[in-house]
């Protein structure tokens, strides 16, 4: 019987680590830039962590059980609860803003498809403690360069941002009721995917009435900040609303990254507990599911903890990132390739070959030998799979006169060489 990992689960071989690796590593490194401190939590919580405020799509795709002492529990779906959790739990002690960053693995029992496990890894970035929209921005600015620093540019993606309270003042000026509020945000989220039609007849089933769901699906093509504007004077409402966005909008700007802009009025977000703005990152053609998606969360903390403080931050996954990479012909590398591979002549030359393969993995290189006794032809074939840089020769001559031979493998030059010129500079220049 053949076992198979089980749907939306992904098998990483090395080439597949190696691109998982390459994403956080990156990730770390832009964080740290900004002066975020990592955290972690526990992959599985409470299920009711989840059901108080995330909202109806995220708790349909819970891994929920009942443990062995009856407690019912999750596997986690996002972080941002825990992290709530977290900081509620010592908020009096830590020094506002907090900010806080995790790359944990998530689940979410999804339909499989591109883009879309069942598991994967979620960059999430957080400020918390602070409800000026410059910590809106400044995490917005750590999305964007941690996908610069992947080596993706202007072309490559965009970033839609809205604000929740803005939306919802529209939506109330057009007759949608408190209760109608999360059909509409749930129509809105689906306008880039869905047929008018459809999403029309869903919000006659959420009770509207034919022209305020028109109007719904109207406010969701609003774009730019004069638009909206426009838009909340049309429906009589205070421009200040905009004040927020303006300001995020502004401070992208002086950062330098305002061209990669655009306010989308059709971007609420599909969890429930955002307040006000709210951003997605797109690949440029849209033909991905969002990279990255993200907005302030104000009333969280409260909800989950006691604990009345503003929070804004986002996820951003590995797998939608590591497509577009990978569409873009920007995975860097081939495998490990090995500084040295080190061969015996003959059986008796054995024990050398350990000896200073220990001794060159001592310095830092990365070394490997056969693990068998084999023809000399056999094992330069594997260290050339390996794509070993260079290949390390001893056979008895070399063990009586203390020396080795060096061979580039690329050139297949080679320098017979006194053991003590083997220092990690000579056998790994640059
Ligand atoms: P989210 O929009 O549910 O937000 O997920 C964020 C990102 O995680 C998505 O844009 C996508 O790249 C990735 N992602 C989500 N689900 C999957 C999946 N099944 N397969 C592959 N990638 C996936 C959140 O989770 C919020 N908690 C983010 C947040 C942090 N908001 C504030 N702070």
């Amino acid at each position: 019987m053949q076992h198979q990992a089980l749907p939306g689960f992904r098998d990483l071989y090395p080439p597949d680590t190696a691109l998982k690796n390459h994403i956080i590593n990156t990730w770390r490194e832009v964080a740290r830039t900004y002066g975020f401190e990592e955290y972690d939590g526990p992959p599985l919580e409470s299920l009711n962590l989840y059901t108080e405020k995330s909202g109806d799509e995220i708790v349909d795709q819970l891994y929920a059980f009942t443990d062995k002492g009856g407690r019912a529990v999750a596997l986690r779906p996002e972080m941002t609860p825990t992290l709530a959790r977290m900081v509620a739990a010592r908020a009096p002690a830590l020094k506002k803003p907090i900010r806080w960053f995790a790359i944990p693995q998530l689940f979410r029992y999804e339909r499989q498809q591109r883009g879309r496990f069942r598991e994967h890894h979620q960059f999430n970035l957080d400020v918390i403690g602070e409800v000026s929209p410059l910590a809106d921005a400044e995490v917005i600015a750590v999305a964007i360069d941690s996908l610069h620093e992947l080596g993706l540019g202007e072309n490559d993606f965009r970033v839609l941002v809205s604000d929740r309270s803005v939306v919802k003042s529209l939506l109330l000026a057009a007759r949608v009721s408190e209760e109608q509020l999360g059909s509409a945000y749930a129509a809105m989220d689906k306008v880039h995917r869905e047929k008018t039609a459809n999403l029309h007849s869903f919000l006659l089933k959420a009770g509207m009435q034919k022209t305020v769901a028109n109007k719904v699906l109207d406010i969701a093509t609003v774009r730019g900040l004069t638009d909206v504007s426009n838009a909340i004077e049309r429906a009589g409402g205070d421009t200040a609303a905009t004040k927020n966005l303006s300001e995020c909008v502004e401070a992208l700007d002086a950062m330098g990254l305002g061209g990669m802009i655009d306010v989308d009025c059709s971007v609420v977000r599909g969890l429930a507990y955002y307040t006000g703005i709210v951003f997605e990152l797109f690949d440029s053609s849209k033909s991905l599911r969002a990279i990255c998606g993200g907005g302030r969360y104000d009333g969280l903390l409260k909800v989950l903890g006691g604990v009345d403080l503003p929070a804004v931050g986002f996820g951003m996954g590995d797998v939608v990132v590591g497509e577009l990479l990978k569409e873009r012909g920007l995975v860097p590398f081939e495998g490990m390739g090995l500084d040295v591979f080190v061969v015996g002549v003959t059986p008796e030359d054995v024990p050398e070959v350990m000896r200073l393969a220990r001794s060159l993995r001592g310095l830092g290189l990365s070394v490997e030998y056969p693990l068998r006794s084999q023809a000399l032809g056999k094992q330069m074939k594997l260290g050339a799979a390996r794509k070993a840089r260079t290949a390390i020769i001893i056979g008895p001559e070399e063990r009586s006169d203390g020396k080795v031979v060096v061979r580039i493998l690329a050139t297949g030059s080679e320098e017979r060489v006194e053991l003590s010129k083997l220092t990690k500079e000579y056998l790994r220049p640059d």
